[in-house]
């Protein structure tokens, strides 16, 4: 068999890696980006009685809000189409501090039975938007701004307390002040844009902390995984996670992109969390009901 000259094996080879780095950041950037997953999952709240009716929650986390493309008019459907009692979105509203009226638009667009609630993150002051233009947005989208404060819900199973931390990475977060005003009947949802505050909460009786940050990594190999994670992400790259001595966390991969508009291997997610009373038997109180 005749073998190819040496130049010529390597240029086919470099022309095939090419290809392939070529090929992927495509897919990444045309397609996977856009590609929303929804990932739906049952969650407990002991501190609510049974028989209590479900609640649905949908967690929106880094939507990095810049034009409204394809992504965003599917998100909206999504989360609209699951008829959610709550949403929660736990920081990094903006791509960039000049898209406010796009912002207000897709905030708006979205429907919650009980209430909308967000809370600031690091990309946001890194674009001082909470210090200009932001707040009036939030409020003319219909959510409700949490920067160390909260905002209680009442439905046919009690009260749920939504507490939100403004943002701890450029340190604006304040816990004590986020908790004033829950009571130790409350159930309580802490929001937070960066997973790394359940390190240090306290004695507060909180049942459930959402939040985002980590984008999943943004851009993950098989066997290899996140080539980077963000600065506040420690162990928490995505998904619920125990947190002795109890509580549960939730950190969601996000909807949009920093940094490369790019996703690859780590799809946008919606996470809709079906919020059930009582306490579920065993270890885990959390049960996988499906993804699409
Ligand atoms: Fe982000």
């Amino acid at each position: 068999m005749r073998l190819l000259p040496k130049s010529c094996a390597k240029r086919w080879t470099l022309g095939g890696a090419g290809v392939l780095v070529l090929g992927a950041v495509a897919y990444g950037s045309l397609i996977e980006s856009s590609w929303i997953e929804t990932v739906r999952t049952v969650e407990f709240l002991p501190m609510v009685r049974p028989p209590a009716p479900d609640l649905t929650l949908v967690h929106l986390s880094d939507i990095h809000i810049g034009t409204l493309g394809r992504r965003e008019k599917r998100a909206i459907e999504i989360i609209n189409d699951a008829r959610p009692d709550l949403i929660v979105l736990s920081g990094d509203l903006v791509h960039e501090g000049d898209r406010p009226r796009e912002l207000e638009t897709f905030l708006g667009s979205l429907h919650a039975r009980y209430g909308k609630f967000a809370v600031w993150g690091n990309h946001d002051y890194g674009c001082r938007v909470p210090l200009t233009w932001g707040p009036g947005v939030v409020k003319r989208g219909g959510f409700t701004l949490l920067r160390n404060s909260s905002s209680a819900v009442t439905y046919a199973g009690g009260r749920i307390v939504i507490a939100g931390l403004d943002d701890a990475i450029t340190g604006h977060d304040n816990l004590r002040l986020a908790m004033t005003r829950v009571s130790r009947k409350d159930a309580c949802i802490l929001v937070s844009h960066t997973p790394e505050i359940v390190s240090d909460l306290g004695n507060w009786d909180i049942d459930l902390v959402l939040a985002g940050h980590t984008h999943g990594g943004q851009v993950r190999f098989p066997l290899v995984g996140a080539l980077w994670v963000p600065f506040g992400t420690r162990d928490h790259l995505e998904g619920w996670f125990d947190v002795p001595p109890d509580v549960r966390l939730h950190v969601s991969r996000g909807l949009g992109w920093s940094w490369l508009p790019i996703r690859f291997f780590c799809r946008p997610a919606i996470d809709i969390i079906t919020l059930r009373a009582g306490r579920k038997p065993g270890k885990s109180t959390r049960s996988i009901l499906g993804q699409s």
